[in-house]
């Protein structure tokens, strides 16, 4: 019985500055679904739309088939986990998270039965008894996932829950938010600007900048398919390469720096000859040869990190830009430093945009896995 909630066409301003622009999404029921940005691009702003702290400007919200625009706080059932655990500090750990269905006049007993239900579903139960003092970050962020659930909201909303966390136990908890609710099955919206923590919990992420999504896909689709510039740069690392499109006949092909040409499949028709494209390759989709290899683009070894599994490379090609390769390390033939390499991108992997970066030339982009 989840919810679907449909974003279109919002608008947000703050006097006459508009923070979000006619943005529009839609969640499907019970899906674990990720704002992703930098800070400052409107992520908090949104979710506090959805939630009703702030006011719709323009466009609507709805969930299932009812706008909620008007709809006040309290009547939206909707459960949010905020950056900086919001717990009574006053009140035991089963107080705090009992405390929603005492507002709702539940009574003691039952109360007592469903406050031990989550408990036990967020693996706190014999913390029950405690003081918020005495837990840890960790801890303190189950009472106020348990705290937002227990009330059975048909909406889960978390604003960087997590990033008053140390990194281990980030990862930690990341893993016991997607478990959870991927157990209860609960419409989720997540707010991080943290791509890796993004990648790891969605089922579908929107990409945002400046109050715009940019892109919405599932982790697989934004990493592998970018749709611009902004989106193949903000997930992951990647290398930006100028080139030229060159057809000759049926045929279709990059034209790198050293006049290397790499043939490709997948362009779309918009791809016209002599058109200067901005294609991003990520450090993973190099094939690094040595310069006795006649074809690729030319760079020099600058230096290199051992990192167990890999080795991460950085280069730098005859223009004096900056690469990064990353090798596994089965392949140890040409690892020294001030060593002239050549470099082959791998033409069914690498995104090729428009120059400006905006759009993106490769056809059939939803096709991955
Ligand atoms: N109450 C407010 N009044 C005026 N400007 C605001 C207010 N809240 C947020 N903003 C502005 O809106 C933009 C987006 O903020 P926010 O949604 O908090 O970004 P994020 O959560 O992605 O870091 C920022 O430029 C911020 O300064
Ligand atoms: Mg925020």
């Amino acid at each position: 019985m989840s919810v679907a909630i449909k974003i279109d066409n919002v608008t947000k301003r703050y006097g006459d500055h508009t923070v979000i622009k006619g943005l529009s999404a839609e969640i499907r029921p019970g899906e674990f679904f990720t704002l992703l940005g930098p800070s400052g691009c409107g992520k908090t702003t949104l979710l506090r739309m959805i939630i009703g702290f702030n006011s719709i400007e323009e466009g609507t919200i709805g969930v299932n088939d009812t706008v909620i625009n008007d709809v006040p706080v309290n009547k939206r059932n909707m459960g949010m986990v905020f950056q900086d655990y919001a717990v009574f500090p006053h009140m035991t750990v089963g107080d705090n998270v009992g405390f929603g269905l005492k507002m709702k006049k539940m009574n003691k007993d039952e109360t007592r039965r469903e406050v031990d239900r989550i408990l036990e579903v967020v693996k706190i139960k014999d913390l029950r008894d405690r003081m918020p003092a005495a837990l840890s970050g960790g801890q303190r962020q189950r009472v106020a996932l348990a705290r937002a659930i227990v009330i059975q909201p048909e909406v889960l909303l978390m604003d960087e829950p997590l990033s008053n966390l140390d990194a281990k136990l980030r990862v930690e908890m990341r893993n016991a938010i997607k478990s959870i609710q991927h157990q209860i099955g609960i419409t989720t919206v997540y707010v991080t600007h943290d791509q890796e923590e993004a990648l790891a919990v969605s089922d579908r992420i929107a990409v945002m900048n400046d109050g715009i999504i940019q892109q919405i896909g599932t982790p697989r689709q934004i990493y592998k398919r970018p749709a611009n510039g902004f989106v193949a740069t903000f997930i992951g690392q990647s290398n930006m390469i100028q080139a030229v499109i060159v057809k000759k006949g049926e045929r279709v092909f990059l034209e790198f720096s050293d006049d290397f040409l790499l043939e490709m499949k997948n362009l779309s028709d918009q791809a016209e000859h002599g058109q200067k494209v901005c294609v991003s390759v990520r450090p993973e989709e190099f094939e690094m040869a040595a310069d006795s290899r006649t074809e690729g683009i030319r760079a020099v070894i600058r230096s290199s990190v051992f990192l167990g599994a890999a080795i991460h490379y950085f280069l730098e090609d005859m223009a004096g830009r900056e690469m990064e390769v990353i090798s596994s390390t089965d392949q140890e033939d040409v690892t020294e430093e001030g060593k002239e390499v050549r470099l082959i991108p791998a033409a069914s992997k690498i995104n090729v945009f428009t120059e400006d970066g905006a759009r993106s030339l490769i056809h059939e982009r939803g096709g991955v896995g």
